[in-house]
């Protein structure tokens, strides 16, 4: 909530009291405010609506143009984009440039420091460019919050996600019924994504990999047991790195994940991502690092990129 709209807000408050109380208040001052105030709750509302990059756009002036897209394949793997311009505050990061992460890669995103790479990561992670659906995407940007929550818990608590799969596969298991052979084949297709999504989430095992993962970034098992709030921020960014990595993402997007990170943890999660097989997209300043877990190095220099 921005000065403006706490101010008017707290003034329309105090008239309320007043006319409580049946004392007068300035009719014009009032209906000025009335005014402000609805407009502000009109604004409001609209952006309850609003998407991650509208919200970008308008708060951090981080604005990306492409050239119009085929329609994508519902069940598209590989992201691509002709024509990608990205702007930060009316300046070109990258200009006219084909974006494309495909499936199975791992790409170390390269460039001199305020080439604009964590805009350009931030403008992916809220989807400014048209990203196909079936495309979940991991951005971590922030650390897991204080909580009571234990750190093994916060790991591997995707019940949300999982009860959301399987509706939608019960969902398509009645639906199969009444499709045709067409829609059959596209509806298993999906279905089988479906399960295999469930058994990366599998409830069965899924403390013992969190755990292993908590393990791999310097958590004992004392301290997996410990809540988040008795952690510092940089090992809440370990917590959350660690649930990143737990959740599988089809696109994992990491800006310099080594930073809270020591020695230890730095070669244990370079082992791991280099086995990463979905889509990595990733800064590091080290570049043993880089050279250890990519498959694939994208530049950025001003305006130019990919
Ligand atoms: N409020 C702002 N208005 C205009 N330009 C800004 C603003 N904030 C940052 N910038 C500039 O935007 C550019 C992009 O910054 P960004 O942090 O994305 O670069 P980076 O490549 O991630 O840098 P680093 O390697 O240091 O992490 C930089 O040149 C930075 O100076
Ligand atoms: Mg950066």
């Amino acid at each position: 909530m921005n000065f403006d709209s706490t101010q008017a807000e707290a003034k329309a408050k105090r008239d309320a009291k007043k006319a409580a109380k049946g004392k007068p208040i300035s009719k014009k001052k009032s209906k000025e405010n009335l005014a402000k105030l609805a407009e502000q709750e009109a604004a409001a509302a609209a952006r309850v609506d609003e998407s991650e990059a509208d919200r970008l756009a308008r708060e951090e002036h981080i604005i990306a143009t492409f050239a119009s897209q085929k329609e994508q394949h519902a069940h598209a793997k590989d992201i691509s984009v002709r024509d990608v311009t990205i702007s930060f505050h009316g300046a070109n990061l990258i200009e006219n440039t084909d974006f494309a992460l495909n499936y199975g890669n791992r790409y170390g995103f390269i460039g001199p420091n305020g080439s604009g790479k964590s805009t350009i990561m931030k403008a992916i992670a809220a989807r400014c460019l048209p990203i196909p659906e079936s495309i979940d995407l991991f951005f971590l940007d922030q650390e897991y919050p204080a909580t009571d929550t234990p750190a093994l818990d916060a790991v591997f608590e995707v019940d949300d996600e999982r009860k959301a799969l399987e509706a939608e596969a019960e969902k398509i298991n009645d639906a199969l019924a009444d499709a045709d052979e067409e829609e059959q084949e596209a509806l298993n297709q999906r279905l089988q994504a479906l399960y295999e999504r469930l058994d990366e989430l599998d409830a069965a095992t899924a403390e013992a990999r969190a755990s292993a993962i908590l393990h791999g970034l310097g958590f004992t098992p004392k301290m997996q047991k410990m809540p988040t709030k008795s952690f510092s921020g940089g090992w809440r960014m370990r917590v959350a790195l660690a649930r990143a990595l737990f959740l599988q993402p089809t696109c994992l997007v990491l800006d310099e994940p080594t930073n809270h990170l020591d020695m230890e943890a730095v070669f244990w999660l370079e082992d791991y991502l280099a086995q990463w097989s979905k889509i990595l997209f990733f800064v590091s300043h080290s570049q043993d690092f880089m050279n250890g877990v990519c498959t694939h190095i994208v530049r950025c220099r001003r305006g130019v990129c990919f």
